[in-house]
């Protein structure tokens, strides 16, 4: 099974894809967590991308490309969820070109639709665990014991650096100017779908199910 999941920042995708993966046992890639681990790990590349993270730009495609490829050759047999990626039409071509010379196909790409209003809402609080980087959120997703990581057991917790107004509000609008123009390079290809991204996050995990499952 190969995925994707689309939608702006904080419409859920990360949510969504850690749940997938554990059901259908794919793996999850995640763009963001990569660059965030080279960010940890200090790397060359690492150094290079945190200020246009931080400032909720998006990394140039020459880059996000060659990550990905690396990642999407490892994990081809299994299956996989994209999450963050692709995010540019020349990221879109690119993926097809990586499939096509693999033998693979995208099966769905699913659009996780929200209201801007909520997007901000769910960004500013969220957190997740230093360990695992399992997601929470202040009010909606609270870990079960306050202080412990529901997966992990871990007691620390972090916030992510673009998760102020001023770099949703520009993550936001390369979502509308970078990313969106690729819905319809999908819905062209047959294999767009929607789920509403407002419902509550059981809700919309049964949604992508019954998508995946070709209900
Ligand atoms: P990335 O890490 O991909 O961030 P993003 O797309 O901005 O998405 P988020 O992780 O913020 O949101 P999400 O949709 O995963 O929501 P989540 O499930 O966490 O990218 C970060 C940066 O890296 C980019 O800005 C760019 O610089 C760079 N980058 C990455 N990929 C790139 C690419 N391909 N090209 C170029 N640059 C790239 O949920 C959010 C919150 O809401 C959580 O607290 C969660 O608990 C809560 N929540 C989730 N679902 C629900 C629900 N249904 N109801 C209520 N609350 C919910």
């Amino acid at each position: 099974m190969i995925v994707i999941l689309l939608g702006p920042p904080g419409a859920g995708k990360g949510t969504q894809a850690k749940r997938l993966e554990e059901k259908y046992g794919v793996v999850q890639l995640s763009t963001g967590d990569m660059l965030r681990a080279e960010r940890n790990s200090g790397s060359a590349l690492g150094r290079k991308v945190q200020a246009i993270m931080d400032a909720g730009q998006l990394v140039s495609d020459d880059v996000i490309i060659a990550l990905i490829a690396d990642r999407i050759d490892r994990v081809a047999a299994k299956g996989f969820i994209l999450d963050g990626f692709p995010r540019t039409v020349p990221q879109a071509e690119a993926l097809d070109r990586m499939l096509h010379d693999k033998g693979l196909m995208l099966d769905r790409v699913i659009e996780m639709t929200v209201d801007e209003a909520a997007l901000i809402d769910r960004i500013a609080g969220r957190f997740s665990c230093a360990n695992c980087g399992a997601s929470y959120h202040d009010r909606n997703h609270r870990p079960k014991a306050e202080g412990v990581c529901d997966v992990c057991g871990a007691h620390d917790f972090v916030r992510r650096a673009d998760d102020n107004p001023t770099a949703v509000k520009t993550r936001l609008e390369a979502y509308r100017r970078q990313t969106a123009p690729i819905l319809p390079y999908y819905r062209n290809k047959g294999i767009l779908r929607q789920v509403d991204g407002m419902a509550d996050m059981d809700t919309v995990t049964r949604q992508i199910e019954a998508i995946l499952n070709g209900q």
